[in-house]
Parts: structure tokens; C-alpha cells; sequence
């Protein structure tokens, strides 16, 4: 390989391995729950709102979610509590008005109101974050979930190096044919 399309093969590595790790270097969100509306009560005709708002966003591991209400609550619950709406075992319970959620973990959720009509009515959601190798998630490469590697410890390695290298095999066979 000529010295010119060396360059250009490794600006061609940087800007591949930069695009494979951006899902890691982007940064978590703050989601403020209900946008304008924030957390209150639904209309009667809206009892699905709060599920139907956490449908339309993808929560990532690190996300927090923000919910800004007056004279209410909220409280992380087991799912039980939040069929039930169940307010006497909180895992965790706000009624500051502002309240912060970290996302810190993969999976579900439970969020209702601290009041338990509020909840019958629809003022609870459930939330569904992310795990990190997600079949669901865009930034995973779509067979590397189906397809697990024998060598389950360095798995995550092994199909990104493959999947590299055979992108960088495009890469190469590109540049060589314009260079
Ligand atoms: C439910 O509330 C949301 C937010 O206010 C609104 O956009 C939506 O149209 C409402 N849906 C119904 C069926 O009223
Ligand atoms: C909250 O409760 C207080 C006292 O009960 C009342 O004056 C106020 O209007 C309520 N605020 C809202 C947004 O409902
Ligand atoms: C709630 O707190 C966040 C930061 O934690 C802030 O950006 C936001 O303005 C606050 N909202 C209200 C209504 O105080």
C-alpha cells in the first residue's frame, strides 16, 4: 500500500472506531415525565398518557427522569404496588415537587402518585430501560446479540472485532480501487 492511501486508510480506522463508540461517549439525558404537563392526574378520556409518553422515548442505563408536580407524589414501586396502586411500600418516595430518577439499572420501572385515587385514575407508568446489548437497541450490531460467541467472556470483543474487520475489509477493497 502506497503511503497516501495508508493515510487514508487510517483516517478511515479513526472515523470507523469513533462511529462504532459513540453510542458509549454519548451522554445520559434528563427526561422531564409528561413534557409540559409534567406529573398530575390525566383527564379521564387520557388514562394511558404517562405509558403512552414513556412508549415514545428509549431510556438508556445513566438516563434520570424528572418529575415536576404540585401538591402530589411520586414513588418507585415493585410491579404489585403499581397494578395495585399500592402507596404503603414505596422503594423510594418524593413530594418535593422536583424530583430526579436515576435510571442506574436495565429492566422496569414502576412509578405511580403517592395519592392512590390519582394512580387508579392513570397517574403511574412504567418505564423499560435499555440493557446495554439490547437486540432492541439501534447502536448494537443487529446479529451480535443473536449470535453468541462460544468464548462468552471476551464475546463483546470477538464480534467487535469481527464486525470491524469486516468493515475494514469494505474499506480497504474501496480505497484500493480509487487509489
Ligand atoms: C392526552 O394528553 C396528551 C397531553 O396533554 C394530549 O396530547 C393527548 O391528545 C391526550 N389524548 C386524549 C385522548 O385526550
Ligand atoms: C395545592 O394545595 C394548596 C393548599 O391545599 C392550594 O392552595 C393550591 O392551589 C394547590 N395547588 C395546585 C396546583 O393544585
Ligand atoms: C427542577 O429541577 C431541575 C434540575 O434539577 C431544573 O432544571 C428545573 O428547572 C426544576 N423545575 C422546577 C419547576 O423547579
Amino acid at each position: 500500500m502506497t503511503s497516501k492511501s495508508m493515510a487514508l486508510f487510517n483516517t478511515l480506522m479513526m472515523v470507523f472506531f469513533l462511529f462504532m463508540n459513540a453510542p458509549l461517549l454519548e451522554g445520559s439525558r434528563d427526561f422531564k415525565v409528561g413534557d409540559n404537563l409534567g406529573w398530575l392526574e390525566p383527564d379521564i378520556n387520557n388514562v394511558t398518557l404517562y405509558n403512552q409518553w414513556a412508549a415514545k422515548h428509549r431510556f438508556q442505563i445513566g438516563d434520570s427522569l424528572v418529575f415536576e408536580y404540585n401538591n402530589d407524589s411520586v414513588l418507585v414501586v415493585e410491579k404489585w404496588g403499581y397494578y395495585h396502586c399500592d402507596t404503603s411500600k414505596p422503594i423510594i418516595a418524593f413530594n418535593n415537587g422536583n424530583s430526579t430518577v436515576k435510571l442506574d439499572r436495565p429492566g422496569l420501572f414502576y412509578f405511580i402518585s403517592g395519592t392512590s385515587d390519582h394512580c387508579k385514575r392513570g397517574q403511574r407508568m412504567i418505564v423499560d430501560v435499555l440493557s446495554p446489548r439490547s437486540p432492541h437497541s439501534t447502536a448494537a450490531p443487529p446479529d451480535a446479540a443473536a449470535s453468541p460467541s462460544p468464548a462468552q467472556s471476551s464475546g463483546d470483543a470477538v464480534s467487535t472485532v469481527t464486525s470491524s474487520s469486516l468493515v475494514m475489509a469494505l474499506l480497504v477493497s474501496t480505497v484500493a480501487t480509487l487509489v
